[in-house]
């Protein structure tokens, strides 16, 4: 069910303008995605939102747009050329490469299924079922929570151990196969490291190697101490950015959850050593009411705090969303003490250090990082918002109920009639209202398709002239969630729209 309301906004996502396969008429691009007429403006909206956020309620927070190309070295410096790798297995038969770790993932998944599917079947079967009894007694549920239990324990010393060996046995034993050959013939488990690499300049040679930026902060970091001078900042301070970034993912599905080139929105924010989980607690709980400020309801959202922790950080937690496949990450936050500042002075050899003016003394500072996907955000809203309803009059409609000031169109303006004067008057209002917010203009087609089609982009407004706004300047508008009309007069409606589509309405 879940997957077919999955594949259902996929295509609603193309149908309607939202997303288009990359380069689709060779075939497409794997893990690669363009934004059409309307998603674009979705994606617009969800980054000015953050940006505002980010940049305008917080009076410390400066923006920075850094160059996606930086120097090699800072890909040393942050530990990527050395340890941001995959553990990939091929199938010798299919010559298919897999992310071994998700191969095993997918297996312990299909494991949960089939409880689940046991547990289903009996609750058909028996009118007073009672679940944990049934748990607890059943043969077949026993033997499979065994199974899971064994080959997870093995999957997360193996995992906590780098024990690549130990991977490839896992899928050995568990007897995967691949699912295009179905054969069990894999190589070796091998790490890849997930950076895209170009030559800079016209002659080629190793030492002329660079990277395409696999995350924005590494663009901040290396310009903490400019903002910091440039813009006077005192400890703490955040510098933010939105821009893309690239990873040569190998399981790239799941739509734009997980793609090559995507877009980051991170926010270092540089503290006092010994105040980091003062600021690391505060950004938690930032952000997640900068994400519940949307109206998706809260059961959409859970944290997942980490306990396996990264060598430099000392805590960090994910932001995870009710995805149509799942809860799975959709922020990061992460307290990385001084570890990227410091290494940018060893590798460069520049003291990035800040001077605490009522402590006397310099120290590099410690950083609190947030940093969420927009395209991840964009499924997010996108997913959330997509809704398939059966009306009274049996007929059906598919509604996006993104909230206003996020939506692509904030309104769309109708005459009733494609005749005696009802069109000059509407684009009028249309010529009005679209110097502040972005608004469409319709005449063809009966008012009903006009209404389902500004439903299915998720347009939260639509204004209709008719004969009566030929005698008294009123008009209707008609609200997408409810599709209740209301009878307003036209400056009313024009200042209602604008007032609904404002940002500014979620700040606290
Ligand atoms: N600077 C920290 C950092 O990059 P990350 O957890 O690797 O941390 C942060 O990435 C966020 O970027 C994730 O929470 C996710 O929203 C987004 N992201 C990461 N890889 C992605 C991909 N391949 N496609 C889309 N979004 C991705």
């Amino acid at each position: 069910m879940q997957e077919e309301l999955f594949k259902n906004i996929i295509s609603h996502s193309k149908e309607y303008g939202f997303i288009f396969p990359g380069s689709e008429i060779y075939d497409g691009l794997g893990a690669v995605y363009d934004y059409g007429q309307n998603g674009v403006e979705l994606k617009n909206n969800l980054r000015q939102y953050w940006w505002v956020a980010m940049t305008r309620w917080h009076e410390n927070i400066a923006g920075i747009d850094a160059a996606i190309l930086m120097h090699p070295t800072t890909w040393k410096a942050s530990g990527h050329v050395d340890a941001f790798n995959d553990p990939l297995i091929d199938n010798k038969d299919s010559k298919k490469r897999y992310r071994a770790d998700v191969l095993i993932e997918e297996f312990l998944a299909g494991i949960e299924n089939k409880i689940e599917k046991e547990i289903e079947k009996s609750q058909k079967k028996f009118e007073n079922f009672n679940r944990e009894l049934f748990v607890s007694t059943n043969k077949r549920v026993l033997e499979l929570r065994e199974k899971h239990h064994a080959f997870h324990s093995r999957f997360k010393k193996a995992m906590e151990e780098n024990n690549l060996a130990e991977l490839r046995q896992i899928i050995v034993d568990a007897e995967i196969v691949c699912p295009i050959s179905g054969s069990r013939n894999w190589t070796e488990v091998r790490q890849f490291n997930l950076m895209f690499s170009t030559r800079l300049g016209s002659v080629s040679s190793e030492a002329d190697e660079i990277y395409l930026r696999p995350e924005t902060a590494q663009g901040i970091f290396v310009n903490f101490l400019n903002v910091q001078k440039s813009g006077r900042m005192k400890v703490p301070f955040g510098i933010a950015q939105t821009g893309k970034a690239f990873r040569n993912e190998i399981v790239a599905r799941q739509f734009i959850f997980r793609m090559r080139e995507f877009e980051q929105m991170e926010m270092q924010f540089f503290v006092r050593p010994g105040t980091e989980m003062e600021w690391y607690e505060y950004w938690k709980d930032n952000r997640l009411k900068w994400h519940l400020a949307m109206g998706i309801p809260a059961d959409h959202y859970r944290f997942h705090d980490h306990t396996k922790l990264a060598h430099y950080a000392n805590a960090a937690c994910d932001i995870e969303f009710r995805f149509p496949f799942g809860f799975k990450e959709l922020e990061g936050i992460h307290s990385r003490t001084d570890f990227d500042l410091s290494q940018h002075e060893k590798y460069s050899g520049k003291k990035l250090q800040y001077f605490d003016v009522e402590l006397n003394k310099s120290y590099v500072p410690y950083v609190i990082e947030t940093s969420v996907g927009l395209d991840r955000l964009f499924l997010a809203v996108l997913s959330a918002s997509y809704k398939e309803e059966k009306l009274e009059n049996n007929e059906e409609r598919v509604v996006l109920n993104i909230p206003a000031p996020l939506a692509p169109f904030k309104a769309a303006v109708f005459p009733l009639v494609k005749k005696d004067g009802l069109p000059e008057k509407a684009e009028k209002i249309f010529k009005r209202l679209r110097k502040y917010v972005r608004c469409d203009f319709e005449e063809k087609d009966t008012v009903g398709r006009r209404y389902r089609r500004h439903d299915a982009i998720g347009t939260p407004f639509c204004i209709t002239v008719d004969y009566d706004t030929m005698k008294d300047d009123t008009v209707t508008v008609r609200f997408r969630d409810t599709m209740e009309q209301k009878r307003m007069n036209i400056d009313e409606a024009v200042n209602f729209v604008i007032r609904e589509s404002d940002l500014v309405i979620w700040y606290d």
